[in-house]
């Protein structure tokens, strides 16, 4: 089967930039994923964080070139993932598939300490007609869904636990966001696989054990947010445990994933888990 034999993944935005980093950092996640056929290329934009001035002055940075963008992913509604995504339009010369779980057009908020809007900073229904008027695409897909050979978005995940601070606004109704509509990519590299994540709300041991059914492959490597910031530490202990059980050799965790959790991930994984800042690009095969 023709699959990728390497892909590097750029860290156009992340929480963290560390010391004399170049590039700028934002709260939020965008990874430009340049995927090579020996020789023929393909590159997908994986989210595109809360702004896109960070992110446009990254992809320069980094020498990489907006109008060579084939297909934008994005993992899930929330602002973080989303609100770069009109300004990096601007920047593509030609139309784009633009793929996202169906709720990319709905109205999420937080009620935790106060109301707060967390989805792409535009109202749902406006978002579509902007992202049309900026050629691109919105293809909507909850399944998983192949976007080239050996690459295939996860779809949304079911049955996630109760959430009692988010909610989707539908007709009026307060409808309890779960926080499962969320996709992840993976990708097939011969032997195994590399899996990306936004934010991994549902949880990614289940992320993992999905992406694994999807190519038929162990998941080597997990890269992206994995929205530990609230968890205990016996529970982060414990997800660890659970990707080694899959398999998972490699890990590097930014983003929403939390300093605290990155150390104890750090703790587990020793020297296979390396902290994403924005900046850095590492490369698969
Ligand atoms: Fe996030
Ligand atoms: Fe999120």
């Amino acid at each position: 089967m023709n699959i990728p034999s390497r892909v590097t993944v750029y860290v156009l935005a992340d929480d963290l930039a560390g010391l004399n980093n170049p590039f700028i950092a934002q709260h939020g996640a965008s990874y430009w994923l340049s995927l090579d056929y020996r020789g023929k290329k393909i590159s997908i934009l994986f989210d595109t964080g809360a702004y896109p001035g960070p992110i446009v002055e990254n992809i320069t940075r980094f020498g990489l070139d907006p109008h060579t963008i084939d297909y934008v992913i994005l993992s899930h509604n929330h602002y973080d993932h989303t609100g770069g995504l009109l300004g990096v339009l601007e920047r593509i010369d030609h139309v784009v598939p633009v793929i996202a779980p169906s709720s990319l057009a709905r109205t999420s908020i937080n009620v935790g300490r106060r109301l707060r809007i967390i989805n792409a900073p535009y109202f749902p229904a406006k978002f579509l007609d902007e992202i049309i008027a900026r050629k691109g695409y919105p293809l909507l897909i909850d399944e998983p869904v192949k976007i080239a050979d050996g690459v295939w978005t996860t779809g949304v995940f079911d049955h996630c636990s109760v959430n009692n601070e988010s909610f989707f606004i539908d007709n009026g109704r307060l409808v309890p966001d779960m926080l499962c509509d969320e996709i992840a990519l993976v990708i097939d590299l011969g032997e195994h696989g590399l899996v990306v994540t936004g934010c991994a709300h549902p949880g990614i041991d289940r992320i993992v054990e999905k992406a694994s059914t999807i190519i038929g492959k162990r998941i080597k490597y997990v890269l992206g947010g994995l929205h530990m910031v609230d968890l205990e530490e016996h529970r982060v202990r414990e997800t660890a445990e659970k990707l080694m059980k899959h398999g998972v050799e490699k890990i590097y965790p930014g983003h929403c994933t939390g300093l605290e959790a990155e150390y104890i991930l750090k703790k587990t994984y020793g020297e296979n888990c390396q902290v994403l800042r924005v900046g850095m690009n590492i490369t698969f095969s």
